[in-house]
């Protein structure tokens, strides 16, 4: 459907200003250069909207504007969240490629708001055809006017730099972000306090994801009813999700929340070369795998997948044939926490480890008879026990996988092998 990130995708060079501007981009920030718009306006139309915060956790964005200290006027920044590295997740460096203006319009929107006269957006490190269309369009904008200082004789001012990160998956989580921003190393902070008191150099700070500020404008400029209705109760509007694995055709899928996963898998061509769904993971690997049973029967909204026993997560939809291993997979997932665990809390450091340790013994024909539960007491002993979500990232593909196809676990460890013969 294409309505709102997506909605000039098909034109041509969707990422100009020029194009951007012909289908009304820009007109709410001239509306607030004008003095037409009020921070309070905004909020109230965000709030309506339902838009939920596409990072990943799912919090309401107009209510995470709202606890901003707005009237205070200390230095206050807003932070795109641009990093992108779960596995799976492939939807906000085809927003950078395709539509940046909505980024910067949407970042300079919530600078407004937050009254913050400096944005950064934090671009994964190993974007760069994203990085330098970001770049350009950033160019385009100031030349035209649209940032800086006074913008057109204004009161409002909103400068905005680009931050190439060097590519780790944990700077995707917003205090390790902040920490990267800072020129550390990213490794998350304790929370309290929240960037919203303490954040980027200790100040107020908003981190929001590409995706959440990308629509942004186009909410504003057709009404927080219009993108809540698109969508269903608790799951307002539209939401890309990034389709992928064994279809057809895996691409970004702009579609209203709450349509039927066969729907999407039919948009994406269906599974490929003639063979069976087997399993799905629907928003990014952290989160719990599905059978091909529970997915079939679900609609792709917060409290559908939730129902289903999973997450909506970033919308990552990872899709899994009859030759896929469960084995093998959950083995490549447990390998990627481990790399990327940051090493700062003791259950994700070691823990990570031993998962991976673990199923690569069984993978190797070494499996023990205890392993299964073994893999279950580490995973129990990390979940909830770490500063950040990684750990728990790390954690609940193992119980789901576990749960959900431990005939296979079983016979791997008893034969050495894996029980699905064609797997690659
Ligand atoms: C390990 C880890 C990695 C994360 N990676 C990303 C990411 O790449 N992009 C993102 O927007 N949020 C990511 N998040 C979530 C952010 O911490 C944060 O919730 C999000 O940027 C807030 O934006 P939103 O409210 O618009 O979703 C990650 C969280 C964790 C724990």
């Amino acid at each position: 459907m294409n309505e709102v990130c997506f909605k000039n995708i098909d034109k041509k060079e969707p990422w100009s200003l020029s194009t951007y501007e012909a289908s009304g981009g820009y007109s709410v920030w001239r509306k607030i250069l004008k003095g037409e718009l009020s921070p309070e306006n905004i909020i109230d139309e965000l709030k309506a909207s339902g838009l939920r915060g596409r990072g990943g956790a799912g919090f309401p964005t107009g209510l995470k504007w709202s606890f901003m200290p707005r009237n205070s006027d200390i230095q206050k920044y807003v932070v795109c969240n641009s990093d992108e590295g779960e596995p799976g997740t492939c939807k906000d460096r085809d927003i950078l490629r395709f539509n940046p203006h909505s980024v910067i319009e949407g970042m300079a929107i919530g600078g407004y708001v937050m009254k913050a006269s400096v944005g950064y957006n934090y671009i994964r490190g190993e974007f760069m055809e994203p990085f330098y269309r970001f770049e350009a369009a950033l160019k385009e904008a100031y030349k035209t006017g649209l940032l800086g200082k006074n913008i057109s004789g204004s009161s409002v001012s909103f400068d905005l730099y680009t931050h190439l990160g060097a590519g780790a998956y944990i700077c995707g989580e917003e205090t390790a972000l902040i920490e990267s921003l800072e020129g550390k190393k990213g490794q998350p902070r304790f929370k309290p306090p929240f960037p919203a008191n303490v954040g980027l150099y200790g100040k107020p700070t908003t981190v929001n994801n590409t995706e959440s500020f990308a629509s942004v404008p186009e909410i504003l400029a057709k009404g927080g009813k219009w993108f809540h209705d698109l969508g269903v109760k608790n799951s307002g509007g539209c939401k890309l999700f990034s389709v992928t694995g064994h279809v057809k055709r895996p691409a970004n899928f702009e579609v209203p929340m709450g349509i039927p996963f066969k729907d999407l898998l039919d948009m994406a061509g269906g599974i490929r070369d003639g063979r069976k769904l087997k399993a799905v993971i629907p928003g990014g690997s952290s989160t719990p795998v599905l059978t091909a049973d529970e997915a079939l029967a679900m609609n792709m909204d917060y409290d559908s997948i939730e129902n289903a026993g999973s997450m909506l997560g970033a919308g990552s939809v990872i899709v899994m044939d009859d030759s896929t291993c469960m084995v093998k997979t959950l083995t490549r997932l447990a390998h990627f926490y481990y790399d990327e665990s940051c090493g700062q809390c003791t259950p994700c450091r070691e823990g990570t480890g031993w998962l991976y340790r673990i199923l690569k013994r069984i993978m190797d024909g070494d499996g023990k008879s205890g392993d299964l539960d073994l893999l279950n007491n580490v995973g129990s002993n990390i979940l909830g026990n770490t500063i950040c979500a990684l750990g728990d990232a790390a954690a609940m593909p193992v119980e789901s996988f576990l749960r959900n196809f431990s005939e296979e676990f079983e016979y791997y460890i008893e034969n050495g092998k894996s029980m699905v013969k064609d797997n690659v």
